[in-house]
């Protein structure tokens, strides 16, 4: 695996891959790896095939951290981290410092005006403007064919897709399903950082989601299934919930009434300092089932 600290580095590393006709597959971390990445990792695998080439990055975007987020405190392993992507066969990992990315006079950035303001981003104001950047400059950087994206933070794929399609960036964006722990928690490199009372409590959030799609089957409405979600969520008294939104799946519109085409229920849950989020798209009853709720 070739490690690349520069642009120029990672750039005459794919002009070679590029001439040779190879297909190169991105997958853009911060790091802290886990098998969620891992699962990213061998999407990209899979999909670049034996003759193409898969490219990591690793870098901890500050833009996308508020002033009073955790950039400072965002868990770091770099050693293990590359021997993480080494054994799962990336041909180069790129990782940059952050004054290889921006120039403290930069004036650019790419911005999901509405995208970006709603749920997370009311939440993290300036998160996606950060994300987007960011990962637009590593688009133009790597110019990969494909890059590959997890479904765990589902309004962030949502905001690549939209800027990729706004833009014509030749870019296929390729969305992984969210790796779990056994009990259920979606992993996170912010998982190390909750206080074990606080994991244990965690799997309220995957608990609440599954409960959700039950419901939506038997054709409660989206207000019902939202109130139940919440307070199955707040009946864990150390959950902070900071959101429960259900969307349309594909648009991130807001729904009413019973579900009529797939939906997307969106949960941010604090647990002391940790912000948690977790979603599940989840189908609408089958249309042989009364939509209507009993009393
Ligand atoms: P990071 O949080 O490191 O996540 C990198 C990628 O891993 C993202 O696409 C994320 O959705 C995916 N991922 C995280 N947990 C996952 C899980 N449990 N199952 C499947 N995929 C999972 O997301 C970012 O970094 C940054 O915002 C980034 C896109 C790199 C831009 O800075």
């Amino acid at each position: 695996m070739e490690i690349c600290t520069t642009k120029a580095a990672i750039r005459a590393q794919l002009r070679d891959w590029r001439a040779q006709g190879r297909r190169v597959v991105l997958v853009p971390t911060m790091g802290y790896l886990h098998a969620g990445h891992l699962a990213l990792v061998q999407c990209a695998r899979d999909d670049a095939g034996a003759e193409g080439r898969v490219v990591a990055s690793i870098f901890v975007n500050p833009t996308q951290f508020g002033p009073t987020e955790d950039l400072a405190t965002y868990p770091r392993d770099t050693a293990r981290d590359t021997a993480m992507l080494r054994a799962a066969g990336v041909d180069a990992l790129f990782l940059p410092e952050v004054a290889e990315i921006y120039t403290p006079d930069a004036q650019t950035v790419v911005e999901t005006t509405e995208l970006a303001r709603i749920l997370i981003g009311k939440l993290r104001p300036g998160h996606f403007r950060g994300v987007a950047t960011v990962v637009t400059k590593f688009f133009n950087i790597i110019q990969p064919d494909a890059a590959c994206f997890g479904e765990k933070d589902y309004q962030q794929l949502a905001v690549i897709r939209t800027m990729v399609r706004d833009l014509d960036i030749p870019v296929e964006v390729i969305g992984v399903p969210t790796v779990r722990e056994p009990d259920g928690l979606a992993l996170s490199s912010r998982n190390v950082r909750l206080a074990p009372e606080d994991r244990a409590a965690a799997p309220v959030l995957n608990a609440a989601l599954v409960q959700a799609e039950a419901l939506a089957q038997d054709g409660v409405t989206a207000s019902r299934i939202r109130s139940h979600v919440r307070a199955t969520l707040e009946s864990e008294p150390r959950a902070d919930v900071q959101s429960v939104d259900i969307r349309d799946a594909d648009t991130l519109a807001t729904v009413s009434g019973p579900l009529a085409a797939p939906a997307v229920l969106l949960l941010a849950v604090r647990f002391g300092a940790v912000l948690l989020i977790d979603n599940r798209v989840i189908a609408p009853a089958p249309p042989s089932h009364p939509k209507e709720e009993t009393p």
